[in-house]
């Protein structure tokens, strides 16, 4: 995700919208957070990490690039950095309380499945996993902060990946898309229970233009899909 530059290294903002956890409680109250033992999935600089230690929460912020956690650790923070592969978790069963994820991850693997299976093993019993990504319906407008970005330019359903390569044709950046509907049942295949889906709206302050991101969008069409899961032990 490209940054606004009201981001900050140290706030958990959710999407480019710029509704943050403070407003959105997706994790519960703040001051519920002290102790809880959160992971956070595709930390990129981790800033939500760092927003969570603030608030006496234990976080620990894993990111499969060890350049952005070379980032996160120059911001610094007192908490653990880890460099795995969401999808192949090293942490023991039940070990967390809590997970979150700010565009970060699960928009880029093939097997979203995985992830979110993994993330259920290692969560308690009934525990949270919140996560945003772009907007599926976003996928069928051209990335263009302008009005050109406001005509549907290709299928909602067309699953093919967005690659780009360098000049040997090598992948260098892989983007999946999943609609709505496939992500609901990727949470539910994943032993997960969808308590809500949160589509921020674009608030007035936010006069921000960068990438496909803008006023004039925001306003019209959905940006953002927040997905807030629990741990589903019901058998
Ligand atoms: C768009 S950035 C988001 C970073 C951060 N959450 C934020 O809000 O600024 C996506 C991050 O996901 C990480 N990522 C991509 N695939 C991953 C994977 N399979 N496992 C763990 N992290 C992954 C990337 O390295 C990148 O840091």
């Amino acid at each position: 995700m490209e940054h606004g530059t009201f981001l900050g290294d140290d706030r958990f903002v959710w999407g480019p919208e710029g509704l943050d956890e403070v407003e959105a409680e997706l994790l519960g109250p703040p001051e519920e957070l002290k102790d809880r033992r959160v992971l956070e999935i595709g930390a990129g600089a981790a800033q939500c990490s760092r927003w969570l230690a603030a608030q006496g929460a234990r976080p620990v912020a894993l990111d499969i690039s060890h350049r952005q956690l070379q980032h996160a650790l120059r911001i610094g923070g007192s908490f653990p950095l880890v460099c795995a592969d969401a999808g192949a978790l090293p942490f023991a069963d039940a070990s967390f309380d809590l997970a979150c994820s700010a565009y970060g991850a699960l928009p880029f693997v093939a097997d979203p499945v995985r992830v979110l299976t993994e993330l259920r093993r290692v969560l308690r019993p009934g525990g949270r996993f919140v996560f945003s990504v772009t907007h599926p319906i976003r996928w069928a407008f051209p990335d263009e902060p302008g009005p050109e970005g406001l005509t549907v330019a290709a299928s909602y359903f067309d699953r093919t990946p967005y690659v780009e390569q360098d000049e040997q044709g090598r992948a260098v950046y892989v983007e999946h898309h999943r609609t709505i509907g496939d992500r609901v049942r990727d949470i539910a295949a994943s032993g997960f229970r969808l308590v809500d889906l949160v589509e921020p709206e674009w608030p007035a302050w936010n006069t921000a233009e960068w990438g496909g991101w803008s006023p004039l969008r925001g306003n019209l069409i959905p940006g953002t899909a927040i997905f807030v899961c629990e741990r589903d032990d019901r058998g």
